[in-house]
């Protein structure tokens, strides 16, 4: 694990208050219309790649989901939402610190179904960390499973939490997902942080194509 990396977002989630992150959102609602264009039921395995305190999974409990794995390469972001969703919820979700970069158990976990990243992806703007990204994602998600990558869009910010950006829009992130991989679905999402700045997205949904 990148120490460096890690101390950088413990720092960032001990310093400021959940809500006044410059990511956070009250309802991950650009997330879950994409996660109800899937064909799943709420068993399946739900991975989310850098989840931080992320309100998405307080909402994929509510609604059901019974197979959802919070990872993140910052244990101090995992245990305010821990904190957040009280003990009873959160024995509900399996809990993986690890870096995406480098990873040890997310490797281990076995076929997922469903993969989600909302602004994980464009911090990585190291050709070996992508293609480290891109191997995991391969060796975890199966055959006809989804994927879910929300980053910076092209016209979007350079930096975020004093970090570079690699932004994307549509084209670059089929171009990264590469041919076994189809596109179902993308928009654009304006996202306005809590000092009332626009942040623009790009939302996109991949299914993985089942070998013939
Ligand atoms: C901008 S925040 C987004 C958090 C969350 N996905 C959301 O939408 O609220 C980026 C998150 O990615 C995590 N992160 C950054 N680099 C990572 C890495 N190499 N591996 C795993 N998580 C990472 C950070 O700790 C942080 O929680």
């Amino acid at each position: 694990m990148t120490t460096s990396m890690k101390q950088h977002w413990d720092n960032v989630y001990s310093s400021k208050k959940i809500n006044q992150l410059g990511w956070y959102e009250e309802i991950s609602a650009p997330s879950l219309e994409l996660l109800s264009k899937c064909a799943i039921n709420k068993g399946v395995t739900l991975l989310d790649i850098g989840t931080g305190a992320s309100t998405l999974i307080d909402s994929l409990i509510e609604a059901g989901f019974t197979n959802i794995i919070a990872s993140d390469i910052s244990e101090t972001a995992l245990s305010k939402l821990r904190e957040r969703l009280g003990k009873e919820k959160a024995a509900l979700v399996k809990w993986i610190v690890d870096d995406i970069t480098n990873p040890v158990h997310i490797q281990s976990l076995g076929e997922v179904d469903v993969w989600h990243d909302r602004a994980v992806l464009h911090f990585l703007v190291e050709e070996d960390e992508r293609n480290a990204y891109l191997a995991t994602l391969k060796k975890v998600v199966k055959q006809g499973g989804y994927v879910l990558i929300a980053t910076f869009s092209l016209n979007g910010a350079k930096k975020c939490s004093g970090l570079d950006i690699r932004n994307y829009d549509e084209k670059l992130l089929v171009e990264f997902m590469g041919e076994e991989f189809e596109l179902i679905e993308h928009f654009d999402h304006m996202y306005y942080m809590p000092s009332g700045e626009a942040r623009p997205y790009i939302y996109t949904l991949f299914q993985r194509k089942q070998k013939i």
